[in-house]
């Protein structure tokens, strides 16, 4: 047994995203539907103890260098202060992280901080308060604005910003989204959608493209391929107008970066996942309520992990969109 999680493939996951809660304030429609989804049940979530303690199997003994929170939405979590203290205090001093939608960073960025948090990714798709509404049908874009302020004055950096473009809805917006992260040194990157919304109405053809989106910003600014190694980040890196300012495109579908990809993750019901594509999960949470040692618990960790597939196959033609939405597996 190697103390790292290693896959047929040679990589090795040592960034872990645990998905703390399935519950979200807003209802992103390439997300989930209006009335939400059937949530998660208390007693089917883990509880503080045992988060921590799978979070520390992965950490002090499966070689695990970066956490990362996600949801849902992870502010939503009342313990979230005390997951990262936790994470931030164990052997090896992880990197910790949080990829939010914002709403209530304003309150919870200085704690967090304190606690030990070192970045946050922010969601941010428009920045015009009627369509903000129409796509995410709340109407909360100043308090977005102001978590993603509180941030930044947090030292929280870099600030990431995730856009996801939507064919009609906020396509036109991208030059200006990116105006506004460069005007106050955030920085963005546009996502490809991907098919893991709950609806299953994801359609690669109304999908815009990360060409698409390079020709959006090359109508208004000049992009040149930013040389800083990559490694294993999704977001393929440009310069805006010279730099230093940046841009970055996520091309899942189109440009998949599964060959480096050194992920594992974690469900808040416990189950781990070794690709947000999987169509299949191990249970850590049953064993471990019947009492497992943490050595088996980690065997099972690197079982899961061996079975990894190459990459999510979304061109073979057997593809199949698993069964949990993104908003049960984190993003
Ligand atoms: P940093 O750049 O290190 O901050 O992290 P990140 O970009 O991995 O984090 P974030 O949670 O903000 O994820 C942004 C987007 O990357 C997600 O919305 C996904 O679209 C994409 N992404 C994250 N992880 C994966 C993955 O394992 N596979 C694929 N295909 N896309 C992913
Ligand atoms: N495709 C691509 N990105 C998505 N996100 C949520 N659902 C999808 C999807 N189907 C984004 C969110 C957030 C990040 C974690 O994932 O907007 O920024
Ligand atoms: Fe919530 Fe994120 Fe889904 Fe939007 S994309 S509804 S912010 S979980």
């Amino acid at each position: 047994d190697t103390p790292y999680l290693v896959d047929r493939f040679g990589r090795v996951a040592q960034d872990l995203r645990v998905s703390l809660i399935d519950k979200c304030n807003l209802r992103c429609t390439y997300c989930m539907p209006a009335e939400g989804l059937p949530w998660l049940k208390r007693s089917e979530m883990l509880d503080t103890d045992e988060m921590n303690r799978l979070i520390r199997i992965a950490v002090e003994e499966l070689g695990v260098t970066t956490v990362r929170f996600t949801g849902g939405e992870p502010l939503l979590r009342k313990d979230l202060v005390d997951i990262i203290g936790a994470t931030s205090a164990l052997q090896g001093n992880p990197k910790t992280s949080l990829t939010t939608n914002g709403i209530n960073l304003g309150d919870f960025a200085e704690p967090l901080v304190r606690a030990g948090l070192n970045r946050v990714n922010v969601s941010l798709d428009s920045l015009d308060r009627e369509v903000f509404k129409e796509l995410t049908r709340r109407d909360r874009l100043d308090d977005v604005l102001d978590g993603l302020a509180a941030a930044k004055s947090m030292k929280l950096e870099p600030v990431k910003v995730n856009a996801v473009l939507m064919r009609g809805i906020n396509d036109h917006e991208a030059p200006e989204l990116l105006r506004y992260c460069i005007e106050r040194g955030y920085q963005l990157r546009f996502i490809e959608q991907m098919p893991l919304d709950a609806q299953h109405e994801w359609d690669r053809d109304a999908m815009i493209t990360a060409d698409e989106i390079l020709e959006l910003l090359g109508r208004e600014f000049s992009l040149t391929p930013d040389t800083a190694e990559r490694g294993s980040a999704p977001a393929e890196r440009w310069l805006v107008d010279g730099g230093p300012a940046t841009v970055g495109v996520i091309g899942s579908v189109t440009r998949p970066f599964c060959s480096a990809c050194d992920r594992t993750r974690l469900t808040a019901d416990g189950q781990l996942r070794s690709c947000l594509f999987s169509t299949t999960e191990t249970d850590l949470r049953a064993p471990m309520r019947d009492g497992a040692s943490d050595e088996e618990l980690a065997r099972l960790w690197r079982g899961e992990m061996w079975a990894k597939a190459a990459g999510h196959g979304m061109d073979s033609g057997e593809f199949a969109q698993p069964d949990r939405p993104m908003s049960a597996i984190g993003g």
